[in-house]
């Protein structure tokens, strides 16, 4: 109860989000099946915030879902930055542009559709940060590329590391195992400096080390 309680008192003190956001969550629940997938009000405030730390020049996420992080971490790019969003299926597509396309920030975003397996090692670019929000049972695979191409200094975010919390489970199952080696490995690695937030579904933040 007590939590809850805090929980709102968080949101309600937290910088409140643009309009095109609002719509666009509106527009997420009523037109999705997994609506639970967008980053919402909190989180979306945070990586804001971050990426207005950071003042990127150069923003990749991985899972674009209806682009409500994508507008986000937008927010904060320099003037003459670009963030580009791989996204595996077009599903979404007609919501972006629907919606999404509506924010002041949308002509910085580059969308690409595709396995980002595939796309991520054609588009290059030196990136100053990263969001990683795709298939959880992937995200091994992707720390493997994004070890090879990222530049000391840039920064790693990473979605749903605690995955409802049953990477503290004793019997796990695939997808919870793989995130609690991502986890590991961040924590273990010369490659990385890590700290996880509790935040909604568990946010994790890395920036590379020089080794
Ligand atoms: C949790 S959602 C992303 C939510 C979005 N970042 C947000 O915060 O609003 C994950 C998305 O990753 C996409 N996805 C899964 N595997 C992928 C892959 N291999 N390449 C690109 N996108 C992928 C899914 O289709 C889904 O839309």
């Amino acid at each position: 109860m007590l939590f809850k309680d805090l929980e709102s008192y968080c949101e309600n003190h937290t910088h409140h989000p643009d309009a095109v956001l609002v719509e666009l969550e509106r527009q997420t629940h009523l037109q999705t099946i997994s609506p639970q997938m967008i980053s919402g009000k909190m989180q979306g405030r945070l990586l804001s915030l971050i990426s207005k730390l950071l003042k990127p020049q150069y923003i990749l996420e991985i899972g674009t879902f209806t682009s409500y992080s994508a507008l986000c971490l937008a927010e904060g790019l320099d003037p003459t930055g670009e963030l580009h969003t791989i996204e595996i299926t077009e599903d979404y597509r007609h919501i972006v542009e629907s919606t999404a396309s509506k924010s002041k920030h949308f002509s910085k975003i580059h969308y690409h559709y595709g396995d980002a397996l595939k796309i991520i090692t054609n588009l290059n670019y030196p990136w100053d940060l990263v969001f990683l929000d795709a298939a959880k049972s992937k995200y091994l695979n992707f720390i493997t590329i994004l070890e090879g191409i990222l530049k000391p200094g840039a920064v790693l975010i990473a979605d749903n590391v605690l995955w409802y919390g049953k990477v503290v489970e004793l019997e796990k199952d695939e997808d919870t195992r793989i995130l609690d080696l991502f986890n590991k490995h961040l924590q273990d690695s010369k490659q990385w400096e890590t700290q996880i937030l509790a935040l909604r579904d568990g946010l994790s933040i890395s920036i590379k080390q020089e080794v």
